[in-house]
């Protein structure tokens, strides 16, 4: 039926609030100041992030769907919203842990965390606006 046809890419878009800052614990104060400036801030800060989630696939000739994308939706929820949303990236959110609170590295964390539970299609992109005007896409491996 999908003979001869490209791949369709669907993207549900989310919204989290959290707090970061970017502080490298190995290099004074000085050095933190110069590289990362306003975001080294001690004390925090935050931004109103929009997380998009790409899939790509075939529809399957059955519903139309690449993914059904209440399910991807609800995935997302659950496995990255409810821990991310109104928290501090640095200090609460487990995918996190250990790791430079950039969203270059935000991107590839939730991509490990979403990859092995999408079961139709294929991930493709997860792309972060932190500003709405700096964005970072990571198409995984
Ligand atoms: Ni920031």
């Amino acid at each position: 039926m999908n003979q001869n046809k490209g791949l369709v890419y669907v993207t549900r878009k989310l919204h989290f609030n959290a707090a970061h800052k970017l502080y490298n614990p190995n290099w004074s104060e000085e050095k933190n100041g110069e590289v990362f400036g306003k975001c080294a801030n001690t004390n925090w800060h935050g931004h109103n992030f929009d997380l998009f989630v790409t899939v790509k696939g075939i529809p399957n000739p059955e519903t139309g769907f690449v993914i059904d994308l209440k399910k991807l939706k609800t995935l997302v929820e659950e496995k990255i919203i409810t821990k991310i949303d109104h928290r501090n990236i640095n200090m609460d959110v487990d995918f996190m842990e250990g790791k430079m609170a950039s969203i270059e590295n935000l991107a590839m964390a939730i991509w490990d965390e979403l990859d092995p539970h999408i079961s139709t299609g294929q991930l493709h992109c997860i792309k972060i606006y932190e500003t709405p005007r700096q964005y970072v896409e990571y198409f995984g491996k």
